[in-house]
């Protein structure tokens, strides 16, 4: 039999060659989950998170590779834009989720003067609202299908691009498995840094408002993705990311709630009750 047949479907590549970590730092920033950076043998620096990294902060913290992986694999699917993902293997043998490096953080190098936090280019026009409009109203539904209760502002990268700024998304530590499962039943709590940043955005910004066939949009596109992408997506990251029958667990889900919860967010923006 061949390695190829051996594995099944396993992406055997991605697994086999995790980029090794050559140095490691700790994170300066007083952050709940990213504790350490790696510099890896491709010369990159990535934000890295391990199975260990949410002690503390999260109800299933073991949860937190696996989350990001599968929420940025989903994403990827659907047309959201994320860092670069990498398996890292640290100098300990510890195969981590790795993020990479891409800037984003100080808007100062694109639009002069002092460093702002991107909003305020919004704010003062810098950057057009439509922008942003237009990542939000795709992200916001998936993060309420993932239960990703911690989308605050500084979890998009706003980078210089062309001749305006573009988009990613990142962290998804507090979603997904690392936040129970089956997610609980929605709507989201009101006081979650997700609800409160899109209440926060309509206060702020005059105009602001989710484009609703934008997001009913991300939900299409949720209902087309068939349990054999998911299994793909699974079988993609090394599989000590998940305990024995998590796997089956979750492509039952998909078959089954995975509507419903969908059903639920589609109801809720077309009401207008989640906007
Ligand atoms: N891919 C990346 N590119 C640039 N900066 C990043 C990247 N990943 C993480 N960071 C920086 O590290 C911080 C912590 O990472 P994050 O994934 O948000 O972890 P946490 O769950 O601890 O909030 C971010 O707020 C950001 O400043
Ligand atoms: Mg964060």
């Amino acid at each position: 039999m061949s390695l190829y047949q051996s594995v099944g479907r396993v992406n055997f590549l991605t697994l086999l060659f995790p980029l090794k970590e050559i140095i490691s730092r700790r994170s300066d920033a007083s952050t709940a989950v990213c504790k350490d950076y790696s510099r890896a043998e491709d010369g990159q620096w990535y934000a890295i998170k391990g199975c260990n990294s949410g002690d503390g902060n999260l109800p299933y913290p073991f949860y937190v590779p696996h989350s990001e992986w599968f929420c940025q694999s989903l994403c990827e699917c659907i047309g959201l834009a994320c860092p670069p993902r990498r398996i890292i293997e640290r100098q300990s043998k510890e195969l981590v989720f790795g993020s990479r490096f891409e800037g984003g953080v100080d808007l100062s190098n694109t639009f002069g003067g002092v460093r702002l936090d991107w909003w305020h280019y919004v704010h003062n026009g810098k950057i057009p609202i439509d922008d942003f409009i237009y990542i939000f109203s795709k992200l916001y539904p998936f993060d309420l299908f993932v239960n990703n209760n911690d989308r605050h502002a500084n979890n998009y990268l706003v980078r210089g691009q062309m001749d305006g700024v573009s988009f990613l998304v990142f962290d998804f530590s507090n979603s997904w498995m690392s936040n129970g499962f089956p997610p609980p039943s929605l709507p989201m709590a009101s006081g979650s840094n997700t609800i409160r940043l899109k209440d926060q955005f309509k206060s702020c910004f005059r105009g602001f408002a989710v484009d609703v066939q934008i997001a009913l949009d991300t939900i299409t596109s949720l209902r087309q993705i068939p349990s054999t992408k998911i299994e793909a997506i699974l079988d993609s990251h090394p599989q000590e990311w998940l305990s024995p029958g998590d796997k089956e667990i979750i492509l039952e889900w998909w078959n089954s709630d995975r509507n419903s919860r969908l059903d639920t967010i589609e109801g809720g923006l077309a009401s207008g009750d989640y906007l």
